[in-house]
């Protein structure tokens, strides 16, 4: 784990988008803090959190942006995607609608960020099996349609979060 102000080569922006309650926020403090709560209020406007993280033989801070997935509680939208170099783009395989949302949000991102911007398909939620609406091998076959990486997480049992959050960061150039 490396500390807050040491020295960094380099600063990249990344987004979370996804729908209310997916579990952008929790990924996120899972990432950054190693948190998880199962009472986690709805993000109001925009929060940060970073990570230093080693790539190769640089140091990269990443700048982690979250937002509202409710309408009501966005911020204004270009500035949230204003230099983000990757984005997680987030449902819950517990609920199909925030699967089929996904198109629309991956509209508003391609509308908004740079073609580079490398973006990463998240399913969370892995560890509610009995209640899964959404089959691994759809949101497989929907990243590769769209060219796109794929992975399911659990950010309460801590499955693959590191491994979503480092797939995007390692393959910013
Ligand atoms: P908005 O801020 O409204 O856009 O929501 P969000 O996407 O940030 O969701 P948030 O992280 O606040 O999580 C919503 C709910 O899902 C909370 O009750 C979390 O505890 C729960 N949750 C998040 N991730 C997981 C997970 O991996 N598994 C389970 N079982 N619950 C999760
Ligand atoms: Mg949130």
């Amino acid at each position: 784990e490396e500390s807050y102000d040491e020295e960094c080569d380099y600063l990249f922006k990344a987004v979370l988008i996804g729908d209310s309650a997916v579990g952008k926020s929790n990924l996120l403090s899972r990432f950054s803090r190693d948190e998880f709560r199962l009472d986690s209020k709805p993000t109001i406007g925009v929060d940060f959190a970073y990570r230093n993280v080693r790539v190769a033989d640089k140091t990269i801070k990443a700048q982690i942006w979250d937002t509202a997935g409710q309408e009501r509680f966005r911020a204004i939208t270009s500035s949230y995607y204003r230099g983000a170099l990757g984005a997680l783009l987030i449902y819950d395989i517990t609920r199909r609608t925030t699967f089929e949302n996904i198109k629309k949000w991956l509209s508003e991102l391609r509308d908004f960020s740079s073609p580079d911007t490398v973006i990463v398909l998240v399913g969370n939620k892995s560890d509610l099996r009995q209640s899964r609406e959404v089959e691994e091998e759809e949101g497989k076959t929907f990243a590769e349609s769209e060219g796109l990486y794929f992975l399911e997480t659990s950010a309460l049992e801590n499955q693959n979060v590191e491994e979503a959050f480092l797939s995007m960061i390692g393959r910013i150039h």
